[in-house]
């Protein structure tokens, strides 16, 4: 026990999880006792605080509809600003029951069929659906790869925006699975090549909390007003405080245009809105859950060292960056000489550990996997002697 409960470790198993329970119907069969280090949510206690801001909701015993106040959007707010610097008015954010509803919303409000929407692989698989189950077309600008320091091909950017066809570019900041953290200078150019050739910015900031000091999460919007007027920025309590299952997110939308698209989109498919259960616990963390973050990305941040150190001692044919953000850790397998849906079934059948295979995230990550950090540290441990023992 560590004191702030980070060490417990949590029976998850006949709760529904994905993570715990879901393995069998993505993978096949599993064996018994497999740990999962894949679907991205923490095996920790959300902060005290939110687990009583909804116990105390569940006893009040009455369920109705809800909606936000003005309080709830000044919490937010003001979370943006403390932590993010990010200077907002309440009146810009817009509720969501998801981040990725979200951006189904804005992809349908801002472009039409047969569009193309630009996403930067390897990137967070659902990015790929999202616009292929609406019937827009993904146009790819890969990452560029630098001894597995990632950046951003902006030449490859401002050749894919400059076509008319592609109206969106769906940026992911930090960059889920490759942990960059992308710098002011970085933001600055992706927002400008999109106003100078009538692109929209959507700017997923789901990872915003997860930042590693030194580095700095730097809002898209944050930037300039006139770079704000461009974009759709989407935020979520549900990584920080490890309350995805709650589903709430929200949208932060300066532009008054751009908002009411967005919101009249919203109200197409009945999305706008939050559970009651959700909002009490959205409240509760950004009100009261600022020191919890501190002292669990200082506990993260062990973990990503503590498993940068076991690969390069014990696997040195792993190679591995440490991630400037995110609780995700993008481990370049290519050098086991297995082709990759091997490497996928030697880590689950004879390890007995479940990462994510790298090729979900596109091709570029055909031979890597990603591997999930937020765990107690005694399941880390047994995690990385798991995957040593695969090969
Ligand atoms: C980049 C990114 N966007 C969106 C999501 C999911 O958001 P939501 O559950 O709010 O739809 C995730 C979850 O891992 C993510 O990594």
């Amino acid at each position: 026990m560590n004191g702030s409960g980070f060490d417990d470790v949590l029976e998850r198993r006949g709760t529904d999880s994905l993570k715990w329970d879901g393995m069998e119907g993505r993978f096949g069969p599993v064996p018994a006792g497999a740990l999962p280090m894949w679907v991205a949510d923490m095996d920790f206690l959300s902060p005290p605080e939110v687990i009583e801001a909804i116990r105390k909701r569940a006893d009040h015993g009455v369920f109705g509809y809800v909606q936000a106040s003005q309080e709830t959007f000044r919490t937010v707010s003001e979370w943006l600003l403390q932590v993010h610097d990010w200077a907002t008015a309440p009146s810009w954010i817009v509720p969501c029951t998801g981040v990725m509803p979200a951006i189904g919303a804005a992809i349908r409000a801002f472009s039409g069929p047969g569009d193309g929407v630009v996403i930067q692989p390897p990137v967070y698989p659902p990015f790929f659906r999202i616009v292929k189950d609406n019937d827009r077309v993904v146009v790819e600008n890969p990452l560029i790869n630098e001894d597995r320091y990632y950046r951003m091909d902006m030449d490859g950017l401002r050749r894919t925006l400059e076509d008319p066809a592609n109206r969106i570019l769906l940026l992911c900041s930090p960059h889920n699975p490759v942990g960059r953290v992308w710098r002011k200078e970085e933001l600055d150019q992706v927002g400008r090549l999109c106003l100078e050739t009538g692109t929209l910015l959507i700017s997923d900031e789901i990872h915003a909390d997860l930042v590693f000091d030194p580095e700095r999460h730097i809002p898209s919007a944050s930037i300039s007003p006139d770079l704000a007027c461009n974009i759709i920025t989407c935020i979520s309590p549900s990584k920080t405080f490890n309350i995805p299952g709650l589903q709430i997110a929200y949208s932060v939308i300066p532009d008054t245009d751009l908002r009411e698209g967005f919101q009249a989109s919203l109200r197409a498919t009945a999305t706008g809105t939050h559970n009651v259960f959700g909002l009490a616990a959205s409240d509760a963390a950004y009100r009261f859950g600022a020191s919890w973050r501190k002292t669990m990305l200082g506990y993260i941040r062990e973990n990503r060292d503590r498993s940068i150190a076991f690969f390069r001692e014990e696997m040195p044919w792993v190679g591995v960056r440490p991630p400037e953000g995110t609780y995700l850790l993008w481990l370049d397998m290519s050098a086991s000489g297995l082709a990759p849906e091997d490497v996928t079934g030697k880590l689950i059948q004879k390890g007995r550990v479940v990462l994510d295979p790298g090729y979900w995230f596109g091709v570029q990550g055909s031979g890597w996997q990603r591997m999930n950090l937020a765990c107690p540290r005694i399941l880390l441990e047994e995690g990385l002697k798991r995957i040593r023992d695969s090969f």
